[in-house]
């Protein structure tokens, strides 16, 4: 065993992921299709100890999820306690998709740390295990993920190089969620009169999705998202009760980019579980587009980011997959 540091980069889903076929194993219901942001990133170090301590962002912290997924991984793999530390440069527990690129993290540095030789498919796994869109975040560009049964397969459809788009996020509030992913999800299945509808659509909008990212079609991609974004917003409205992560902020960006679009800039919108709002537009178009969203009304501040590359691992005491930028 080494001490080992690996990072990753959150990802955004343009055709969403909202509930799971099994919450046991964490089988998200339907395929989704995302983009890794390059310009944020969760650091995690792991190294062997005399008690499990799991730091984030500066705090010790007791995480059900963590430790749900540590017991998992102790029933494959013989682990001693561990100290696990994870920070990340961008808000977490507010729709930005801190606990994707954590877990992906996590898997990464752990199988370095350990020698554990998982294959990317195998890391993609166990990345799903602690949280659906992790799997997604050791790829780098535009990313899928699909199951089959209750196996799941995350595939880069095209790398960070291949299509020069680039995200700008408007950051709409400093708190943190009400209600996390996986609690809303379960509540979503269990009771929205849409939720039916709402696997039905999505997989219909991941068949075009997947063409539209192939195609680097950007009229396409831009309705298939905002389409999912809004579909999964009014799953979450019709839940009980109900799921509402948009602010009066939200709305407002929401209105900015669809104004921008009709003034001729290729951008969409898109909002996961949290009232931030994520801007996706061609590259030499963001500054422009994030200079809008900083004065659109309720706007904190705005992170412009390019597309990013996969995990990686930073400690070069593991040969092979040395990168540090
Ligand atoms: C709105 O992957 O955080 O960001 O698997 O329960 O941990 P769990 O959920 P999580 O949910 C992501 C939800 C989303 C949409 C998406 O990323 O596809």
């Amino acid at each position: 065993m080494h001490a080992a540091t690996a990072y990753a980069h959150p990802n955004i889903a343009l055709v969403k992921y909202w509930g799971k076929s099994n919450d046991d194993l964490n089988v998200p219901a339907t395929p989704s299709l995302a983009l890794t942001l390059g310009d944020l990133r969760t650091t995690t170090r792991i190294e062997a100890a005399a008690s499990e301590v799991v730091v984030v962002d500066g705090h010790q912290v007791r995480d059900a999820k963590i430790e749900r997924w540590l017991e998992r991984l102790r029933g494959a793999f013989n682990l001693p306690p561990l100290r696990i530390e994870s920070s990340s440069d961008f808000p977490a527990n507010s729709g930005l998709a801190s606990s994707a690129s954590g877990f992906a993290a996590l898997t990464l540095a752990i199988s370095s740390a350990f020698d554990l030789d998982l294959s990317l498919q195998e890391q993609c796994e166990w990345a799903r295990f602690g949280s659906g869109s992790a799997a997604r975040s050791l790829h780098g560009g535009f990313v899928a993920l699909e199951s089959e049964g209750d196996v799941c397969r995350a595939s880069q459809i095209l790398d960070e190089n291949e299509w020069n788009l680039a995200i700008a996020v408007a950051i709409t509030s400093d708190s943190v969620k009400s209600t996390g992913s996986t609690a809303g999800m379960t509540a979503s299945r269990e009771t929205s009169p849409f939720y039916d509808g709402w696997l039905r659509a999505t997989i219909e909008a991941f068949d075009l999705g997947l063409v539209a990212v192939k195609n680097k079609d950007f009229d396409a991609l831009a309705k298939i998202a905002e389409a999912s974004c809004r579909q999964m917003h009014a799953l979450m409205l019709s839940t009980e009760p109900a799921l509402i992560y948009w602010n009066a902020a939200t709305l407002n960006c929401i209105d900015a980019v669809t104004r921008m679009r009709k003034d001729g800039i290729n951008v969409f919108y898109t909002i996961d579980a949290g009232s931030h709002v994520k801007a996706v537009c061609e590259a030499d178009v963001v500054t422009r587009v994030s200079e809008q969203l900083s004065r659109v009304d309720g706007v904190h501040s705005v992170i412009g980011s390019g597309i990013g590359g996969p995990a990686q691992i930073k400690d070069s005491s593991s040969p092979g997959k040395v990168s540090d930028d």
